[in-house]
């Protein structure tokens, strides 16, 4: 996405950028602030890597975050529900460091929100997470628009992966097919409990709550109840019936707290919700002055959260 965009980034907003580290598990550490060639960086091109392996004196992410010389990180680990780990050090390190962190991952928002919010803003820095929910749709980047409003609560449907499920399992197919399908579209979690138990969709709805109610809601605190228990023909039958299961967000305002859940919800057909199928996403929001903005993400792609990661590089580094 980035060399894709390399010339409207350069000719738009003066950014020019170079590629100066990558690290994975497999990987290892591997830095080099004369730049990298991203292609020869990837997992699916190891005989390109040759002379880019890692540097066995880069043992952890501050020594590399140096290494790299690094003014942004891209954070993109697989997600832990349990800590936010090991992201939550990562982008801690690289605002140390004095770099902007940009990440896709959920778990520091539910785990490190403030803390981290506060040492980028200690540190001059931004941390920055708008693929977090609903991959490179702006949610967040809307509210920083709607300044003074109050947010009183929000619904939705915010995991791809269970919607895909539900749409196929709607169309006949087993729930172990429809879920090998969603994970060769590349967006099930890397953990596919996960999305299947509720746990993905939990964690965006306590994510978007702590970040725009400002109520810093804890995981245990949200109903969330998953898919698994489904079965194909309930699925089969409700779609037939005009009304399908989908897997629905909800967080109200209660006193000082709000109320939470992610459950299976019967919907009907004709509703907004009742319309979103396969990769899409919807989510509607209730505020003191739009009592409904409603926003759908229409079939996606990975593109989408790669670009919602570029987007805040640019919001960053401008
Ligand atoms: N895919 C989507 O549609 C999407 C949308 C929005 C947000 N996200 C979020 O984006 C993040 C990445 O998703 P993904 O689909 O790209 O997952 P993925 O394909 O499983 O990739 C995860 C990457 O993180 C690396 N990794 C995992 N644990 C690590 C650790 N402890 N130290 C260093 N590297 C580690 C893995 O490399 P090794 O295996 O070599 O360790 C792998 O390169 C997740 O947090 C996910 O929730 C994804």
């Amino acid at each position: 996405m980035l060399e894709d965009r390399a010339h409207d980034l350069r000719e738009r907003h003066g950014i020019s950028w170079r590629f100066t580290g990558v690290a994975t598990r497999r990987l290892g550490w591997i830095a080099d602030p004369a730049g990298l060639d991203p292609a020869a960086c990837g997992e699916r091109a190891p005989s390109r890597a040759k002379g880019r392996e890692a540097n066995p004196k880069l043992a952890n992410v501050r020594a590399w975050l140096s290494a790299a010389q690094a003014d942004v990180l891209f954070e993109a680990t697989a997600l832990n529900v349990e800590t936010g780990q090991p992201a939550v050090d990562h982008i801690r390190a690289a605002l140390e460091h004095g770099a902007h962190a940009i990440t896709a991952n959920k778990g520091p928002i539910v785990h490190a929100y403030r803390e981290l919010r506060d040492l980028a803003a200690t540190k001059g820095k931004r941390f920055l997470f708008e693929s977090t929910v609903m991959d490179g749709v702006p949610i967040l980047s809307l509210f920083h628009e709607l300044p003074v409003i109050h947010l009183q609560g929000f619904h939705g449907i915010l995991n791809s992966t269970t919607n895909v499920i539900l749409s196929d399992m709607g169309n006949g197919l087993s729930f172990d097919e429809s879920l090998k399908k969603a994970q060769a579209l590349g967006i099930a979690e890397t953990d596919a409990t996960h999305d299947i138990d509720g746990w993905d969709a939990a964690v965006k709805t306590a994510a978007l709550i702590t970040v725009l109610m400002d109520v810093p809601v804890r995981l245990e605190e949200i109903h969330c109840e998953g898919i698994r228990e489904l079965t194909t023909n309930a699925v089969r039958n409700g779609r037939r019936d005009g009304w399908p299961f989908k897997l629905v967000c909800r967080a109200q305002r209660v006193g000082s707290g709000v109320k939470a859940s992610v459950a299976p919800e019967k919907v009907s057909s004709s509703s907004p919700m009742g319309k979103i199928s396969g990769t899409s996403s919807y989510i509607y929001f209730e505020t003191d002055i739009f009592p409904g903005l409603a926003i759908t993400e229409e079939n996606p792609g990975l593109y989408a959260t790669a670009y919602g990661m570029l987007a805040d590089f640019v919001r960053a580094v401008s």
